[in-house]
């Protein structure tokens, strides 16, 4: 499906998000920074818009993208992201601890087993190497939320699908939304699966989450 809307996938993103996507990735790379890694690895990266803004902050640092769809890594690639690589981020091509800091922005979500996923991200990060996931979530306050869930089941499949030419390309977000785990559940799949010293930052009104823990 992602190489599908790949052509189209920043438009929409930016237009959708109504450019709160820069803000979002550029505070995922902020909290990046201040932990100072050496070897990066960007998981279901994409076009790679997480991995230019964590560039941006870290420049010293070394940053890999992974992602499964080759149409949006050439998108990635055409855009400079240097070090690109097809996998899937289930089974990544790495030894263990073989990175300092692990990201996936808006990419746990779509994985078929989040506890598999954690378990092969917590694999590939050394000790007390650090992990990042900036993932969409529902507003706590729950006025906010009611509003947020018009907008997501009924006016973003059909501006999604208009802004992509492609149909079915947002109808499934809304649901994927409504299933990621929120705070407390997304603390204990952490923390089941190699990791502690779990944060949680809600950002926006609480429509996306930044979850922060040590391998
Ligand atoms: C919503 S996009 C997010 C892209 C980027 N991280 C961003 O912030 O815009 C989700 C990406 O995850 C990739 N993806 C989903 N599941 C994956 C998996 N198991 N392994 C690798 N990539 C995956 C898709 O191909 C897609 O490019």
């Amino acid at each position: 499906m992602f190489g599908s809307i790949a052509a189209r996938y920043d438009l929409a993103n930016h237009i959708l998000s109504c450019g709160f996507d820069f803000y979002w990735r550029k505070r995922a790379a902020e909290i990046v920074a201040h932990w100072s890694p050496n070897k990066i690895v960007d998981l279901a990266t994409g076009t790679g818009d997480l991995a230019f803004a964590i560039t941006k902050k870290s420049p010293d640092a070394e940053i890999v993208g992974i992602d499964f769809s080759e149409d949006m890594l050439a998108i990635a690639r055409r855009k400079g992201l240097r070090k690109t690589i097809v996998a899937d981020a289930m089974r990544l091509p790495f030894a263990d601890a073989s990175f300092d800091c692990l990201t996936v922005a808006f990419g746990l979500r779509n994985m078929e087993d989040w506890d598999a996923a954690l378990r092969e991200m917590s694999r590939v990060l050394r000790t007390s190497g650090h992990l990042l996931i900036l993932e969409f979530s529902l507003p706590r306050l729950s006025i906010l939320r009611a509003v947020y869930r018009f907008y997501l089941h009924r006016c973003l499949p059909f501006l999604g699908s208009f802004l992509t030419r492609k149909k079915t390309a947002y109808h499934y977000l809304g649901d994927s939304i409504e299933k990621f785990p929120s705070d407390d559940a997304m603390r204990r799949l952490l923390e089941a699966n190699g990791f502690c010293a779990v944060s949680i930052e809600p950002l926006t009104g609480g429509i996306v989450t930044i979850f922060t823990a040590e391998r």
